[in-house]
C-alpha cells in the first residue's frame, strides 16, 4: 500500500500505462477521489493517503484496467464550465461537442432580438450537457431538451437541478421531433445524434464500444439514419433564418453537407473542423421561415 498521495499516483500511472492508459487517467481518478483539482493533487504529493482512500483508489484502478471509462468510475464529467453527473445511462460528453455550444452562442449573439428570448431545441440531450451549457452561458435562452431514452432524461433532469438550471429548460421524451409539438418552432436546433455505422463497431476503442450506450452511438444506414430523420423534419421546426447545428462523423461530414447544398430549405451550409482539424460540425440556416399554417407545410415542400 502506498503511504503518500505522490507514491500512489506514481504507482497508478505506471500501472495504467501497462494497459495503454494515459497518466491523466490516474490523476483524474485520484483527484476526484480526494475531492481536489489536479493542481492541488500535485501540491499534496507528500500528504498521507488513508487506508480507506487507498482501497477505493485500488478498486477504481481495477475498473479502469478493465476498460471502464474514467467518467463512469468517478461519476462525473467536465463539460465547458459545468461538472456533470454521468453514468452508463448516457454518453460521456466529449470536448468536440463543446464546439457546438460555441456555434449556437455565436448565432444567438448575432441574431439577438430584444423583444423576445431565443428558443433552442437540443435533440438527444443525453446527460443534458449541450442544453445545460447553453442555459449556463446565455442569460435569456429558453431550452427544450429531448431524448428517446427515459433513463437519459432522468439523469439530464438531475443535472439540471444540481446546476440550478431547471427554470429555463424543459425536458421531453420521444423520438427526435416527436418529442415536441408539430407547430413548435425554434431559433436553433442543435444535436449530437448517433452517427457511427454498425459496421464500424469492431474498430471502436473498447472503452467506447463496451461501455457507452449503443443507442447513443450507432445509427443504421451506414451511420446516417438519424441524421436523415433530423434533416427531414428540422425545416418545419426552425424559424426563418434559424440555425441547425449537428455533430457528425468526420468521414461523412462532407457527404451530409452536399445533401443540403443548394437544397430548397437551406442556405449558408458550412462544415466546421474540431480542435484537431477534422470536419465534425455542420451548420445550416433555414432559408424560408415556417411563418405559415401547419396545413400548408406539404405545399411548401
Ligand atoms: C451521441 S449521444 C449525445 C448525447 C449528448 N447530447 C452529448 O452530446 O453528449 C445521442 C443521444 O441521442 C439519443 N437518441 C438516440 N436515438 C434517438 C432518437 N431516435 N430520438 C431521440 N433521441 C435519440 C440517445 O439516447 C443519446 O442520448
Amino acid at each position: 500500500m502506498a503511504d503518500t498521495v505522490g507514491e500512489a499516483l506514481r504507482a497508478a500511472v505506471t500501472r495504467l500505462a501497462a494497459s495503454g492508459r494515459p497518466a491523466s487517467d490516474a490523476e483524474e481518478l485520484l483527484s476526484r477521489l480526494l475531492g481536489v483539482d489536479r493542481g492541488e493533487l500535485q501540491r499534496m504529493s507528500n500528504a498521507p493517503l488513508a487506508r480507506e482512500q487507498s482501497d477505493r483508489f485500488e478498486a477504481h484502478l481495477v475498473r479502469r484496467e478493465a476498460g471502464e471509462p474514467v467518467q463512469y468510475i468517478t461519476g462525473r464529467a467536465a463539460f465547458r464550465h459545468l461538472d456533470l453527473a454521468v453514468d452508463r445511462r448516457v454518453l460521456v460528453p466529449r470536448p468536440e461537442t463543446e464546439l457546438l455550444v460555441d456555434a449556437v452562442l455565436e448565432h444567438l449573439e448575432a441574431n439577438a432580438d430584444p423583444r423576445r428570448a431565443p428558443r433552442v431545441l437540443d435533440l438527444g440531450t443525453g446527460s443534458g450537457c449541450i442544453a445545460l451549457a447553453l442555459a449556463h452561458e446565455h442569460p435569456g435562452v429558453q431550452l427544450t431538451a429531448t431524448d428517446a431514452s427515459e433513463e437519459a432524461l432522468e439523469l439530464a433532469r438531475e443535472n439540471a437541478a444540481a446546476c440550478g438550471l431547471t427554470q429555463r429548460i424543459s425536458f421531453a421524451g420521444g423520438r427526435w421531433f416527436d418529442a415536441v409539438a408539430p407547430d413548435d418552432r425554434f431559433d436553433v436546433i442543435v444535436s449530437n445524434p448517433p452517427y457511427i455505422a454498425l459496421e464500424e463497431r469492431a474498430g471502436l476503442p473498447g472503452d467506447v464500444r463496451d461501455w457507452e450506450p449503443a443507442a447513443a452511438l450507432f445509427a443504421v444506414d451506414g451511420g446516417l439514419a438519424d441524421i436523415r430523420d433530423i434533416l427531414e423534419d428540422a425545416p418545419r421546426h426552425l424559424l426563418a433564418g434559424g440555425l441547425l447545428v449537428l455533430e457528425l462523423a468526420e468521414q461523412r461530414a462532407m457527404q451530409v453537407a452536399e445533401w443540403l447544398d443548394g437544397a430548397h430549405d437551406w442556405n449558408a451550409v458550412e462544415v466546421r473542423a474540431d480542435l484537431t482539424g477534422r470536419p465534425r460540425m455542420l451548420l445550416a440556416r433555414r432559408e424560408h421561415g415556417p411563418a405559415i399554417a401547419p396545413a400548408q407545410w406539404g405545399e411548401e415542400g
